[in-house]
């Protein structure tokens, strides 16, 4: 596996497989690689002939308060796993390398406020534009033609789609589902923060939100009242509730009468932990509804 940390290093490289006719697809991280991860880098492997895996604890996408300074750093761990799973190009970019300008003086995208003003983008301002702003200049320095996002972060998955989309990257997105701890917890790497009691507990949150997947798929009409009992089980088992929503898959809008493809999000905290998590919920035609 290659190291680049200089946009020279990741363009030569990328630039020569380019020449040479082969397929790049990027997965891009914050380190502190689990298994989830390297769901992501075979997927990449699947569709690609070369993988890039970045790792970059991008400030610009964290809040005031939050965990920027104490976000678990891995490097050595991080590389081992990705040798092991087939990464062809480590990136691993400094400050200087991703904002040469500074972070003050450097240009931040917009999220597109329809997708990201709501949920985790409401729970967290400014969360979704640090994002864009960092996968955007990932695309330009890795040029890649397949980018490669986990489903755990759905609405962010739905954001960077959009980007794609709107400012016209010849890229290819693709999904790969979440990856579970035994407990069904959804594997983070905030998980760490959890003590192994913790980890199994917190993986209540699954189970509760397949219950509530459960009661959507067999008809359900009174999403709100699906919201509301999944909260106050969650609570009633110790997690603090941010927001439980049943939402349109597609923009996560409120659903309509004819809206069938469902997604069932939410965001708890266990101790002071913030765990989010989402699942399918798909309501077939139900005969005379
Ligand atoms: O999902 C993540 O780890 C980050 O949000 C990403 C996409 C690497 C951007 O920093």
């Amino acid at each position: 596996m290659r190291l680049a940390e200089t946009r020279e290093d990741i363009h030569s490289i990328t630039r020569r497989w380019r020449r040479e006719g082969l397929l790049t697809a990027l997965v891009p991280t914050m380190g502190n690689l689990h298994e989830g991860h390297l769901a992501l880098v075979a997927a990449a492997r699947h569709e690609a002939d070369r993988v890039i895996t970045s790792i970059y604890v991008n400030p610009t996408q964290f809040g005031q308060g939050e965990d920027f300074d104490s976000y678990p750093r891995t490097l050595d761990p991080d590389r081992v796993l990705l040798e092991q799973a087939g990464c062809d190009l480590l990136f691993v970019p400094g400050q200087s390398t991703m904002y040469p300008f500074g972070i003050e003086n450097g240009i931040r995208l917009l999220a597109s406020p329809d997708l990201s003003g709501r949920l985790e983008g409401r729970s967290r301002p400014g969360h979704f534009d640090g994002v864009v702003t960092v996968v955007a200049r990932l695309f330009n320095l890795a040029c890649p033609d397949v980018a490669v996002f986990g489903e755990k972060d759905f609405q962010q998955l739905l954001v960077i789609r959009r980007m794609v989309e709107d400012l016209g990257y010849p890229i290819r997105v693709v999904s790969v589902p979440t990856v579970r701890e035994p407990s069904g917890l959804a594997m983070s790497s905030r998980n760490n923060y959890l003590e192994p009691a913790d980890r199994t507990a917190a993986g209540d949150l699954n189970a509760v939100m397949l219950a509530a997947a459960k009661s959507v798929e067999s008809g359900s009409k009174d999403l709100m009242g699906v919201e509301k009992d999944t909260a106050s089980r969650l609570e009633g088992l110790g997690f603090r509730v941010d927001y439980v929503a049943v939402r349109r898959a597609a923009d996560l809008a409120p659903p309509g009468p004819a809206d069938r493809h469902l997604r069932i999000l939410a965001a708890v905290y266990w101790r002071d932990t913030r765990l989010i998590d989402n699942i399918s919920a798909i309501q077939v035609g139900i005969p005379g509804i």
